[in-house]
């Protein structure tokens, strides 16, 4: 026993009813999935993985996944309107449907889950095929949103069962996106905590920081956020809700054009965040832009850093440093039609937090972006 309690490693791997080994997929259900997918190659890089559809004996929709080293995404279509991916799709546009989290054991892990109060999406299921096998299993969260329990350890295939390999004569070059750092709910009116209680009790997590509309608002409004973090660290999830402020909230806007609770963003890791933000905003992708005044007194602000500050500014890259280091970050702009989901690149050089010294020139730019939807 004495051993245990002296051991962080085993102490964890001991208390950890939800052991995750990190985010395996994330899935979202889209109108065109052929199109998506050939964004995503085109103006993330990603490269085509595999497929599944009539074709591989999927008759009721076609997904395509796609990988940029340890990120894998798919894009799932229905192929007839009477689906339920065709009603998520009817009431929140794009979206990500399944957050998927790798586990040494999804049997496991959906008991662990359904006894604590989750409710069972997936019983856990085996897919088999010449490639071995994938049990997977899993639990609603926030709004239509769920996470899927992957176990993978006897899997040698491109994707999944059910998947064939996808190979294209369209390879464009990767832009250096490496893993999800976090994934961020959207949750309505006084819901952030139900859903802090949910993640600490349903899945054994924690929350390992807080922000008040103290730390998160402008003149006009205002969120509040809790980051919920699994017990190695390597999922993290912040959930936003709306707070009161003169005009509309930016997680108020989301939740009224997606039509309830969602995925706001996925935030996307990155070694070199001038090279990586330079090849998106070359391929098409757009970002939201901070006023030159930023860079002003930014390192009166954050201190010495290593990158040049003129790149920083003509790409509109912002820097925060915590006790530990600092970050450099940025967000598109959604990437559908609706004002939902959006994409975060970031590059953490020490820093674990998530920006928050950025957080009202970031949210005053996201303001003007509302404001010309006529939202604000
Ligand atoms: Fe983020």
């Amino acid at each position: 026993m004495e051993a245990i309690a002296k051991n962080p490693a085993l102490q964890n791997a001991n208390t950890d009813f939800l052991p995750l080994e990190g985010t395996d997929y994330v899935e979202f259900y889209v109108g065109n999935a052929k199109q998506a997918a050939h964004f995503y190659k085109t103006a993330f890089g990603f490269q085509s993985l595999a497929y599944a559809g009539p074709e591989t004996g999927v008759k009721d929709r076609a997904s395509y996944a796609v990988r940029q080293h340890k990120l894998t995404f798919v894009f799932t279509t229905p192929l007839r309107p009477d689906n339920p991916i065709a009603d998520h799709i009817y009431q929140h546009g794009d979206g990500v449907k399944v957050l998927a989290l790798r586990v040494p054991d999804a049997t496991d892990a959906w008991q662990q889950t359904t006894s604590r109060g989750g409710k069972s999406y997936l019983e856990p299921q085996r897919l088999q095929d010449e490639h071995g096998e994938v049990v997977m299993s899993g639990i609603h969260t926030y709004g239509d949103t769920v996470h899927l329990f992957i176990e993978r350890k006897n899997y040698t295939g491109a994707f999944l069962p059910g998947y064939q390999p996808w190979n294209s004569h369209y390879n464009p070059i990767e832009t250096g996106l490496l893993y999800v750092d976090h994934c961020v709910g959207n949750v309505g009116w006084n819901q952030m905590n139900p859903w802090v209680k949910f993640y600490e009790d349903v899945m054994g997590f924690r929350n390992i920081l807080s922000f008040d509309d103290q730390d998160i608002s402008t003149e006009y409004s205002a969120l509040m956020s809790k980051v919920m973090s699994n017990g190695n660290g390597f999922v993290k999830f912040p959930i936003n809700e709306p707070a009161e402020g003169k005009k509309k909230s930016q997680v108020e806007e989301y939740l009224d054009f997606y039509n309830g609770e969602g995925c706001q963003h996925v935030a996307l890791a990155t070694n070199n965040i001038v090279a990586t933000v330079t090849a998106l905003q070359d391929r098409g992708v757009e970002f939201l832009k901070v006023p030159g005044s930023y860079y002003d007194d930014l390192l009166d602000r954050v201190g010495h850093i290593d990158e040049d500050l003129t790149p920083l500014k003509e790409l509109g890259i912002l820097v925060d440093r915590d006790d530990e280091g600092y970050l450099l970050q940025i967000f598109t702009k959604p990437v559908e039609d609706r004002p939902t989901l959006f994409f975060e690149i970031i590059q953490r050089k020490g820093a674990k937090s998530f920006g928050k010294g950025n957080f009202k020139a970031l949210f005053e730019a996201i303001e003007r972006e509302q404001a010309q939807r006529g939202n604000l």
